[in-house]
């Protein structure tokens, strides 16, 4: 088979590893893909939002299969475009996507169908989100900007100040653009997070293992959000009684919930989670793997994974027995000194060449590129380092001595990944 990835991240990274394992795959394309990826893939020049071409490309070059890793493209209808074509392609529709592209949608269809989440309440105007925060909220209060935001359009406000200026921030001042035409106002609630990506047909939903992300920038959780500063799986909070919980009240209930109306979702739903005191509550729905969850989800996967993107577009995931090994994984990402605000790029990346050697490690480019034959920094995340234990310590120290394996200046992580561990 011939397999075209969408997308240019760490995320991509892991998908496309786990698709060059396919014995069922001769060739790999990665539209635009990074350095890293291109020692798997064929990238192609082709931005993600450039469906014409892509479909054009995917005719070209006679693709089996395209598998669409980023939230961008799949909101913006790529899935719909691809299928026009009479192109075979994973993930979800436009009107699918939506779970993740608007949370005003998310949330009234966890309403309706009664899956447990966040109160809330919706605005399409700034003066009447204003009068509620005046009159009704109990702070702290979270305010979330409706469409996509790279992960930044949640704030936390711990009282009526903060929280005004948040509305003018999202609604006036539209820092995060369109995404903030609408504002939900969100019960805080609190707990530890896990995230669980699922495999999804439009009827069956098959749950991959867990795995809990690091959002902040510093250390001990400080600073501000990022894309995610590192990832561990599984996660020990994830216990048999949460597993049974989610299976009841969540997982099959948003699968059956998008089919009832009418938006059937196939491709990868991600349910960030709070393990609050009252239970289980839904953070957010995502609509495609994490980043970085896949870094760590993907290498534990036992399945070859075209049979499974095959059965989630077939609709015969029934028939898909998902295994993961009983082991641990831990990436640690590796940024440029400033992200998420400001950092310098184009520097050299050392060391590479250890990671081809070693079992069980990967070191996964989330902005690399090639620049006069060397592999230079290029984005806020640069790599993301990854290593396999028998269990969660060993995968952290493995992980971690991994990560003086590589260099480049202004070379930043976090050194506290995973530490939650030690917790459980
Ligand atoms: P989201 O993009 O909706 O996952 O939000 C980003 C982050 O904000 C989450 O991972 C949480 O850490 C935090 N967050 C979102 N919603 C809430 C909430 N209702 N209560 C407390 N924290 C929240
Ligand atoms: N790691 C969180 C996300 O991919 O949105």
């Amino acid at each position: 088979m011939k397999i075209l990835i969408i997308g240019s991240g760490g995320r991509e990274h892991a998908i496309a590893a786990a698709v060059k394992k396919s014995k069922r795959v001769d060739k790999i394309y990665c539209a635009p893909g990074n350095a890293g990826i291109g020692q798997l893939a064929e990238c192609v020049p082709i931005n993600a939002m450039e469906f014409d071409k892509l479909v054009t490309f995917a005719k070209e070059k006679e693709i089996d299969l395209t598998v669409v890793g980023m939230d961008d493209p799949l909101v913006g209808g790529i899935v719909d475009e691809f299928e026009k074509a009479g192109l075979r392609v994973f993930g979800p529709r436009k009107n699918a996507a939506i779970l993740e592209g608007s949370k005003a949608f998310s949330k009234e269809l966890m309403k309706k169908y009664n899956i447990p989440t966040a109160s809330y309440e919706t605005f399409d105007n700034a003066a009447a989100a204003e009068n509620y925060l005046k009159t009704k909220a109990d702070f702290p209060i979270v305010l979330k900007a409706d469409g996509l935001a790279l992960g930044k359009g949640v704030l936390i406000c711990s009282n009526l100040d903060e929280a005004l200026d948040g509305v003018k921030t999202i609604m006036v001042d539209k820092k995060f653009g369109s995404s903030g035409d609408k504002l939900v106002i969100e019960e805080f609630m609190t707990g530890r997070e896990v995230s669980v990506l699922s495999f999804v047909d439009g009827k069956t939903i098959r749950i991959m293992t867990s795995a809990q992300d690091h959002k902040r920038a510093g250390d001990g959780d400080t600073g501000l959000n990022t894309g995610g500063m590192g990832t561990f799986s599984p996660s020990p909070f994830y216990t048999d009684e949460v597993d049974r919980f989610c299976k009841e009240h969540i997982y099959q209930k948003t699968v059956d919930a998008m089919a009832a109306e009418g938006r059937e979702f196939k491709g990868v739903i991600f349910f960030g989670l709070m393990l609050t005191e009252k239970g289980p509550r839904v953070l957010e729905y995502n609509a495609r793997f994490g980043d970085p969850e896949a870094q760590v989800v993907l290498p534990r996967m036992k399945n070859d994974i075209i049979d499974v993107f095959e059965a989630c577009v077939d609709g015969t995931l029934d028939r898909i027995d998902l295994q993961f090994e009983d082991n641990a994984a831990v990436c640690v990402v590796l940024a440029s000194k400033g992200y998420p605000v400001s950092y310098e790029k184009g520097f050299e990346i050392r060391g590479l060449e250890r990671f081809e050697k070693e079992d069980g490690y990967y070191c996964f480019h989330a902005g690399s590129k090639l620049s006069n034959g060397k592999i230079v920094t290029n984005g806020g995340r640069v790599l993301g380092v990854t290593a396999k234990g028998k269990d969660l310590k060993e995968a952290r120290a493995n992980a971690y001595k991994a990560t003086e394996w590589v260099d480049f200046d202004n070379k930043y992580m976090r050194n506290d990944i995973g530490k939650a561990i030690d917790e459980a």
